[in-house]
Order: structure tokens, then C-alpha cells, then sequence
């Protein structure tokens, strides 16, 4: 029934009435939601400001990581879309990981934390990059240590959390920079639309988003991320070559290690995803609507025509949203005791 309504909505789309553009808003609203006008609650760590000015300044300090090389910022540069543009992302000793970076902002919003959905959120999620061998390479002890060699840290976590006996931990740290990632939500302007603005999307974005409704790709990717939760095959329909789906990398059979959870992933949020190129857990594909014809056939089995794929990039280009302004922290000096980077 909803199918058939939606090839109605791409029909009318031609002609464009107010009515019409109306229906579409009403289908799309039972599907996707506009993003939260404040800074949404995150379950077990109320969000002050003090720590998000923490978590901030732990966001952009290279020197939780053991080589004192890499921040947060390294892999997710706020001023490029919230990742590294790169197929996969270089770590510690110059190594190159295994998968591409998503970005952060928004990433509040994911129901689980990273391609395979392991880390429940972003709490979690924090902890993880800081002691991969190939990301930050560092010990927790480590970071407690290099943090309490430094005073105005260990201010800004008395402050940031006053109920505490001992407030600088590792776990800390990461409720902090969950409280700053929280803060990264990009309105864009399919938001606006939602919310009624009609002039928000152009005709090829509204004629994209019924054709990403009608197809199913809506599917998977809904909510308020336009994805960000669930888990599906990654070639449902046909599996993709190994140059965009590589054998050795099962996704989320890594983490239940049940063998109908192989070459499973979460779907992807998509805001912003215009500007975070190269695309899929593997970086390989570098053509937004190179990636759409790709998911069109890989996850549906259907072959999208050339101005179907120009309308579904169109409506995907929406959810590009202006990134909150974020200015740089000025980060403690180290003193004698903060322990030296080690290669
Ligand atoms: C995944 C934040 C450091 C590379 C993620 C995600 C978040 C995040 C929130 C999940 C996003 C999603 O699932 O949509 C952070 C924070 C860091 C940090 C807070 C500092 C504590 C780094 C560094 C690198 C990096 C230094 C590169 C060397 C990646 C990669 C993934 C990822 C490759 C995907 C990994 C996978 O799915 O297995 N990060 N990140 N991150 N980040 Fe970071
Ligand atoms: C990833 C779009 C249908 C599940 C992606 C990405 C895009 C996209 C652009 C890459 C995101 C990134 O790299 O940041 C679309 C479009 C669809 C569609 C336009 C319809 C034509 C579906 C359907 C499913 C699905 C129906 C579920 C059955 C996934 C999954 C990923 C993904 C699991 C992650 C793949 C990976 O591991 O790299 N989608 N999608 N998608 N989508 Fe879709």
C-alpha cells in the first residue's frame, strides 16, 4: 500500500503541487525525523557544560594517544565532515587500519557505535580507539597518568564531575567526550523541510527521496540518522566484488560470532554523507552515486536509471547540515611528570 502511494508521490513530483509536496512530507515523516533542536540527553551521563568543554579539549589532544601524535581530531576533522577522507585511516607508526572512519557528527543519534555496531555508545566507543594498537596505542593507566601530570586537567575534571572522589579515570574521559560529541548535530536542510520549510529541497532532492522511499532504501536507512541502527548483509540481494567488500573483513560475525552475522553490517547513517567520500566500511568507492547504484543492486536488486541516481544523490546532498561552531581548545602545557611520547 505505502509502496504504491509512493510511486504516486514520485509521479506527482513532476508537476509539484503544494498537495503533493504535502503527501510527501506525511510519508517521510513516518519514516525519518527532523533532529533534536537542543543537545539530546545521553542515558547515564548528564550533559553539562563543563563537560563539554572537557571533553572537547580531550577531543583535540594528541596526548591521550602514545605517540603523542594522534587526537581524536586526527580521524574525525570536524572541519571536513567528521572523518579523515581517507579509504582507511592511518594510526599509530604510520599504520593503516582496516576500515574507513565514520564520522562524528551526529553520531549521538546511532543506535550502536561503529560499522559492526560493537560499542553500545559513545561512552564505550571512546574507549576503543585510544588503546587500538593501530589508532592511539595507549594503556588507560597511561592516560589517567599523562592527564594528572597536568593541573588544569585535573581541574577541569573536579569540575566536570563534582560528585567524585577521584575524578580523573579513564572512564571519565570517556563520559567527557561523549558529552562534546553529543553537541556535534548538523541541522540540514531536509530538516527544515520536515519542518515544513518547503523551499528547503529542490525538485530533484524531493524527486530522490520518494525514489529512496519507493526503491525500499528507507527500509534500512530511517530514523532520525537516516540509518544508524540495524543489522543487514552487506549484499543482501548480491554481493558486492572484493574490491568494495573484502573477504577478510566478516563485520558484525566478529562480534556474535554466529554465521548468519557474516559480511553483516550496520546500516550507515547517512547525514552528512556528501561530504565524507570515500564510501563503505572498506573506503573503496569514492563516487557518491557510484555508492547509491552499488547499495541499489548489492542491497535490492535493482538497477537505478542514470536520473534516478542523480535524484537519490540530489536528495542524500540534503542532509549535508551546518556543523555547530567549535573553537579550538587551548590544551594544558605538560610538566615533568607528564610521561615522554614513545615512538
Ligand atoms: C569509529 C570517535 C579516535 C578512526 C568511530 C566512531 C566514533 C569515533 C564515535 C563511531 C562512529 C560510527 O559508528 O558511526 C572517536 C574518538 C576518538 C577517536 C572520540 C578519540 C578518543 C580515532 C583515531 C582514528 C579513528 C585516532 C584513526 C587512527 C576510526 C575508525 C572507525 C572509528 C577507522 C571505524 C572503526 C570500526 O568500525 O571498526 N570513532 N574516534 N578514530 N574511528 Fe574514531
Ligand atoms: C551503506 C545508500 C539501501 C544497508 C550505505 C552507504 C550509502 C547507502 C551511500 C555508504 C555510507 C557510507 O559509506 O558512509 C543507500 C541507498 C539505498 C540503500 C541509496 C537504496 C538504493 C540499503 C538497504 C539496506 C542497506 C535496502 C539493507 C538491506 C546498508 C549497509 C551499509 C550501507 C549495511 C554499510 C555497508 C558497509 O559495510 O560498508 N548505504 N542504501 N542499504 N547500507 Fe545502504
Amino acid at each position: 500500500m505505502q509502496r504504491a502511494m509512493l510511486g504516486l508521490a514520485a509521479a506527482f513530483l513532476v508537476g509539484g503541487t503544494m498537495a503533493q509536496a504535502d503527501e510527501l512530507r506525511d510519508l517521510a515523516k513516518e519514516t525519518f525525523a527532523p533532529l533534536p533542536s537542543t543537545v539530546p540527553a545521553v542515558a547515564g551521563n548528564p550533559i553539562t557544560p563543563a563537560k563539554i568543554d572537557l571533553g572537547k579539549a580531550l577531543f583535540f589532544d594528541p596526548r591521550i594517544s602514545a605517540s603523542g601524535v594522534f587526537s581524536c581530531y586526527s580521524c574525525h576533522n570536524l572541519t571536513t565532515g567528521g572523518d579523515d577522507n581517507m579509504e582507511t585511516s592511518v594510526g599509530h607508526g604510520w599504520q593503516k587500519g582496516p576500515r574507513n572512519s565514520p564520522t562524528v557528527l551526529n553520531s549521538v543519534l546511532n543506535e550502536a557505535q561503529f560499522w559492526d555496531g560493537r560499542a553500545e555508545d559513545l561512552k564505550a566507543q571512546a574507549k576503543g580507539p585510544v588503546q587500538a594498537g593501530v589508532e592511539m596505542a595507549n594503556t588507560p593507566e597511561n592516560v589517567v597518568v599523562t592527564l594528572n601530570s597536568m593541573p588544569a586537567y585535573v581541574d577541569w575534571f573536579t569540575v566536570a564531575f563534582p560528585e567524585e572522589q577521584d575524578p580523573v579515570s579513564f572512564d571519565n574521559m570517556a563520559r567527557a567526550i561523549e558529552a562534546f560529541e553529543a553537541t556535534l548535530i548538523t541541522p540540514a536542510p531536509f530538516d527544515a523541510w520536515l519542518n515544513g520549510d518547503d523551499a528547503a529541497l529542490s525538485d530533484d532532492a524531493k524527486a530522490g527521496l520518494a525514489v529512496f522511499m519507493d526503491k525500499g532504501c528507507s527500509s534500512c536507512h530511517s530514523g532520525v540518522n537516516v540509518g544508524g541502527h540495524g543489522y543487514y548483509p552487506f549484499g543482501l540481494v548480491e554481493k558486492p566484488g572484493a574490491d568494495v567488500l573484502p573477504e577478510g573483513d566478516k563485520g558484525r560475525f566478529a562480534v556474535t560470532e554466529t554465521v548468519d552475522d557474516e559480511y553483516v553490517f550496520r546500516a550507515s547513517p547517512l547525514r552528512n554523507v556528501a561530504v565524507t567520500a570515500p564510501y563503505f566500511h572498506s573506503g573503496k568507492v569514492w563516487d557518491l552515486k557510484v555508492a547509491v547504484e552499488i547499495m541499489a543492486e548489492s542491497q535490492l536488486g535493482e538497477a537505478l536509471t542514470d536520473e534516478e541516481a542523480t535524484q537519490v544523490v540530489a536528495f542524500l546532498d540534503s542532509l549535508t547540515g551546518t556543523v555547530p561552531e567549535v573553537t579550538l581548545p587551548v590544551l594544558p602545557p605538560e610538566t615533568a611528570t607528564t610521561p615522554r611520547p614513545t615512538a
